[in-house]
């Protein structure tokens, strides 16, 4: 699942996979192997059991070579995601807590700001890698902000993490790796000498009593887990947005919102699409398979999705207004994203900003041609090559450029700055 094959067609794996039954064995990196739940009920099952499963990787992890690939992503941290029962509880409920702080309103207008001042580094250039150049940077830039830092510092989180990315060789992940603690470190200590309205001091401050440590565990786990799926969320959603002209019309007052396609994607292609690493703590016999205690156990979101088969555009929605009916893409039980509903205002936002700004936007390749990114947990596009008409800056201040911080109240669109039809909201951006 970490190859280039996986990659470029995991629906057809799933598929061939699925002669295995509900679960089939899998190789996650060189030499690792796992077991991959591909049924929706037996997934349910797992995720709901917290007796039989345990997210503890530390006897699992010794198992596995030091300079494995999997190691970043499967290591033991003492943090919300790798914890059981009662320390796990008291983590989440410290994220969760924190998180409720922060009203849609103001997180709305966060992602509008800055999403405003993305566009206006590459709106006069009519054209753009809507990945590189937005995606993977707009969640970053929020999170500076919303842990507490002034936007001087996006810079530094945005290169940081990038360098860790991009990285190609252990020296130069472990250069990303340093200058991402020391970022860290510097937002710590900053909080620590003066305590603020953002989530690193709520951190900090929560009844659950955090350490020092326990709390910069919790912020880099929170970013972290909190990066990848957004870039991904956004990323697939605009893919699909911008080589569909069911969308397309959108822009003119039409059909498909960008809400359709996030259900789309969450539904058919999750940002995640296997995770939910498990170990159990006994032998046991699972939906027909002996498994050992402690053997690695995914799950595989994006194939108990579609199991049943995929579902079209604005038929995947459903009930429940956090993203749509029978998905995984959140995961489900004790471990799911406790951070679902602002992940989806932040992403919606986003979309909704750039296609409302870009009104003519439009993929420069064919969508068969995308690349996306080799690895086995994420559906994540390598680059979105777009198109639009370039937009300019203008005196009355109603483009990106002059966007003002109190941009929850909209400003007037003029001419110029093009954009009248917000993309499935029927607003001008503010
Ligand atoms: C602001 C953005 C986000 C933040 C801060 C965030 C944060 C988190 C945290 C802290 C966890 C661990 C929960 C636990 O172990 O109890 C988690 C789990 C998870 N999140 Fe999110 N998340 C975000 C966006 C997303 C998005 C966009 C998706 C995909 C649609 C997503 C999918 C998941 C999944 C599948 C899990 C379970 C992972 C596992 O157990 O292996 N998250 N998230």
């Amino acid at each position: 699942m970490y190859g280039p094959e996986f990659a470029a067609d995991p629906h057809g794996v799933y598929d061939r996979l699925r002669v295995y039954g509900p679960l089939a064995p899998v190789e996650v990196a060189p030499g690792v192997g796992a077991l991959l739940v591909l049924d929706y009920r037996a997934a349910l099952d797992l995720l709901h059991d917290p007796v039989t499963w345990s997210k503890d990787s530390r006897v699992w992890q010794d198992t596995i070579p030091e300079d494995s690939p999997i190691r970043p992503m499967m290591s033991w941290r003492p943090n919300v995601f790798f914890s059981d029962g009662e320390a796990h509880t008291r983590y989440r409920q410290v994220i969760t807590d924190s998180f409720d702080r922060i009203e849609p309103h103001v997180m709305r207008g966060h992602v509008q700001e800055l999403a405003d001042s993305l566009i206006a580094r590459f709106g006069a250039d009519g054209e753009a890698d809507l990945i590189s150049q937005y995606a993977r940077v707009l969640p970053l830039l929020l999170f500076n902000r919303v842990f507490g830092l002034p936007d001087s510092y996006s810079d530094r989180l945005v290169s940081a993490l990038s360098a860790l990315f991009e990285a190609n060789t252990p020296e130069e992940a472990a250069a990303g790796n340093a200058a991402f603690e020391s970022y860290i470190g510097e937002l710590a200590a900053a909080k620590k000498r003066e305590r603020g309205a953002d989530l690193t001091s709520w951190f900090m401050d929560h009844p659950a009593g955090l350490s020092d440590e326990e709390v910069i565990h919790q912020i880099v786990l929170t970013m972290g887990a909190g990066h990848e799926p957004t870039t991904n969320l956004i990323g697939n959603a605009l893919a699909r947005m911008l080589s569909d002209d069911r969308y397309y019309s959108t822009l003119s007052g039409g059909a498909l919102t960008p809400r359709d396609a996030i259900l789309d994607v969450l539904q058919n292609e999750p940002p995640i699409s296997n995770y939910s690493a498990h170990f159990p703590t006994r032998d046991v016999l699972f939906h027909g398979t002996w498994i050992r205690k402690g053997q690695l156990v995914l799950v595989s979101y994006a194939a108990a999705n579609t199991q049943h088969g995929r579902t079209a555009p604005g038929q995947g929605g459903g009930t429940g207004g956090s993203g749509g009916g029978a998905h995984l893409a959140w995961a489900a039980g004790p471990h799911s994203c406790p951070v679902h509903r602002p992940a989806l205002l932040i992403a919606t936002t986003a979309i909704e900003r750039l296609t409302a700004w870009l009104s003519d936007i439009e993929l420069r390749v064919a969508f068969d041609t995308l690349e996306w990114r080799n690895g086995p947990f994420h559906r994540a596009l390598a680059e979105l090559p777009a198109r639009f008409t370039p937009i300019v800056p203008d005196q009355a201040g109603a483009t990106p450029w002059k966007s003002s911080p109190s941009s929850s109240t909209p400003q007037a669109a003029t001419s110029t700055a093009r954009p009248t039809a917000s993309a499935g909201s029927g607003q001008r951006p503010g």
